[in-house]
């Protein structure tokens, strides 16, 4: 069987990033410009800046990635690209990048849904993870629990009905002015607190067993600080982060171990930002190995934003010769 290189683009949200992949699995470089320095100073993504930035960034990240693979577009057999979802403006840019040099370098064109990439981030450091396994997606804009049934073939079984996870880490992480983005400023600060210094609400949505809902843990949050403040009182943000932290991983890691059963699933994996945070990681080990199942998860790196994760998605739509047009577009509320 012939090797397939695919240069993969990634411009969603806040990082530019390009990949060369070798066979869905192998990662032969993997860069990342980060635009997060710029947004702090607003307190979150701005989109014009960050489309701006792309533009900016675009060509730069992409030759870096092909010389760090020591390779040429011409050693390519597709060039992938995030489609959507994301913000419309910076998909727009890594997609008419990639639709230029598809037409360009005569390369077919593979249009990767971003939390399809997530997913797959799993197959980089797991050469042996196969569907069907269960998957927690916990990323800025999503919180799913998902049955990968096959290669591309998904169903979404829990969601949020409000925040994301990785949404609530931020903006408690505001509230205890840390700043953005706020997960990996909570992740830190609360191996400082105590898990169990206050105790904020653990959310089931009644009749949906595997579903989410963090804006009552958030509210929570906000009216524990409103209430010590006006009563004079200090409060500690180390505690906040870890009570925060707790209620959250908490939760989901019960559904997480709860759809396992139900589904008889006994894979589990995690994807998005908030995978990469080391109190859900460490709970799910020991929750798999209690009950167990194996657990499979991306180095943090693998975690958040990067386009190793869509060259490994794209891999699996090559084989099927699932290949998009030049028409492709931007699609900023794509649904898994
Ligand atoms: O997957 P991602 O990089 O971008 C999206 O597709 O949304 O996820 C970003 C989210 C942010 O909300 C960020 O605060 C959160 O992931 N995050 C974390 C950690 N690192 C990133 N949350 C908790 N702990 C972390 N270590
Ligand atoms: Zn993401």
């Amino acid at each position: 069987k012939e090797d397939v290189y695919i240069l993969a683009i990634e411009s969603s949200c806040d990082e530019t990033a390009a990949s060369v992949v070798k066979n869905g699995r192998e990662v032969l470089s993997n860069v990342i410009s980060t635009q997060i320095d710029l947004h702090t100073l607003y307190g979150g993504v701005v989109p014009e800046i960050a489309s701006r930035k792309h533009m900016e960034k675009i060509n730069q990240v992409i030759e870096e990635a092909l010389s760090q693979a020591q390779m040429g577009l011409t050693d390519m057999n597709a060039v992938a690209v995030t489609y959507g979802p994301g913000l419309v403006g910076a998909l727009l840019v890594g997609v008419a990048e990639a639709k230029a040099i598809s037409y360009a370098a005569k390369l077919p064109l593979i249009g990767v849904h971003h939390i399809e990439g997530h997913v797959s981030a799993n197959y980089i450091e797991n050469k042996e993870l196969e569907p069907p396994f269960l998957c927690l997606i916990v990323s800025g804009g999503h919180t799913h629990l998902v049955l990968v049934k096959e290669y591309g073939t998904y169903e979404i079984i829990g969601r949020t009905h409000d925040d994301a996870a990785g949404e609530a880490y931020d903006k408690v992480a505001r509230a205890i002015g840390l700043g953005y983005p706020g997960g990996p400023k909570i992740d830190k600060l609360a191996k400082e607190g105590k898990k169990n210094a206050i105790v904020f609400p653990r959310a089931s949505i009644e009749g949906c067993p595997f579903d989410f809902s963090f804006s009552g843990v958030k509210s929570a949050v906000l009216n524990y600080i409103n209430s010590s403040t006006m009563k004079g009182e200090a409060i500690n943000r180390a505690d906040i982060a870890a009570s925060f932290q707790e209620a959250v991983v908490d939760v989901l890691i019960s559904h997480t171990m709860a759809a396992a059963k139900e589904y008889g699933m006994k894979k589990i994996a995690i994807a998005g930002g908030v995978a990469s945070n080391s109190a859900l990681r460490s709970a799910m080990e020991e929750a798999c190995k209690k009950n167990q199942f194996e657990f499979y998860h991306p180095t943090p790196l693998f975690c958040t934003d990067n386009a190793a994760m869509i060259g490994a998605a794209a891999y699996y739509e090559y084989l099927k010769g699932n290949f998009s047009g030049l028409d492709l577009n931007a699609v900023p509320n794509l649904k898994i």
